[in-house]
């Protein structure tokens, strides 16, 4: 197995596997030590199988389901638990009609963000498989967060050190006026706590923990909090941090939601966009949360 850096250093090829082989301590150990390296990995050619993508998943850790991610319901959804849907399809392939609240809910897609940053333990990996790609667009774009920290001044790096924000799936779908969200929806997706700013374990590098689904910082007026958040955020998206990559069939792509931020681009949804994630889970909370009263 072959790392090879591309784009802006945070981003490697990896040749020489082909994972729907069961992966072996070596492989898992290497993509590991890649993965803290880099932030994301790119694997062409890899026709994956629902059950191979969920085997690779599990050998890198433990799989976070995806039962409180969107508000598709048990009943509408195409494809299994372990398993999540980032196409425009319904539960019959069909593509979604333009005002389904399902679409509306998954362009959300489409903002800068961490996976499951709105769950308590965030995600640690995201592996995306590549089905069926559009004709154009639909490209996807990563950020790298250790790069975007380091370059803060030093001044900002002390005001923001112990700074916790507050994510929910409410504030991110808000910031596109997808706001008709029912009771039971509110209550699943109550905002959860995390640090601003992260340590990786392993690297001791830390990054900065942005993402769309952040409405606000704990003791701070929300304005005041989201035109910090909006500033960082700027700051971290800035062409120099960010490498772009347009997906062609088959592509697997690992990413370190701890370390990384990414977003969908625009594409003509009259094609078909077939994604589909899984996702390896945190290993602890980056920060106590507090509970309800
Ligand atoms: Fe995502």
């Amino acid at each position: 197995m072959w790392f090879i850096p591309i784009g802006n250093e945070f981003v490697a090829e990896v040749t020489g596997i082909d994972l729907r082989a069961p992966l072996d301590a070596g492989a898992t150990a290497a993509i590991h030590a890649a993965m803290d390296r880099y932030a994301v990995l790119l694997f062409h050619d890899q026709p994956l199988s629902d059950d191979e993508q969920i085997a690779s998943t599990r050998a890198l850790g433990k799989i976070e389901l995806n039962t409180a991610n969107n508000v598709t319901r048990l009943d509408q959804r195409r494809l299994g638990i372990e398993m999540s849907d980032i196409s425009n399809l319904d539960q019959q392939g069909n593509l979604l009609a333009r005002d389904d609240r399902r679409r509306a809910f998954n362009l959300g897609n489409q903002l800068w963000h961490s996976d499951s940053s709105f769950k308590a333990v965030s995600a640690k990996y995201s592996l995306l498989s590549a089905r069926i790609v559009p004709s154009a667009g639909g490209n996807t774009e990563f950020a790298d967060m250790r790069a975007a920290y380091d370059t803060l001044d030093p001044e900002t790096k002390a005001a923001i050190e112990d700074l916790i924000t507050e994510h929910s799936l409410l504030f991110s779908r808000g910031q596109l006026g997808f706001t008709d969200f029912t009771a039971e929806e509110r209550a699943k997706f109550a905002p959860v706590r995390h640090r601003l700013v992260r340590t990786n374990a392993t690297t001791g590098r830390k990054s900065l923990f942005l993402s769309s689904h952040i409405g606000g910082i704990v003791g701070w007026p929300v304005p005041e909090a989201r035109a910090l958040l909006r500033d960082l955020t700027e700051h971290a998206t800035q062409p120099q941090f960010v490498h772009v990559h347009q997906w062609r069939q088959y592509d697997l792509v690992i990413w370190d939601n701890r370390q990384t931020m990414h977003r969908v681009r625009r594409f003509d949804e009259s094609e078909i966009r077939d994604m589909r994630r899984t996702t390896v889970a945190g290993d602890a909370p980056t920060i106590e949360q507090v509970q309800a009263a």
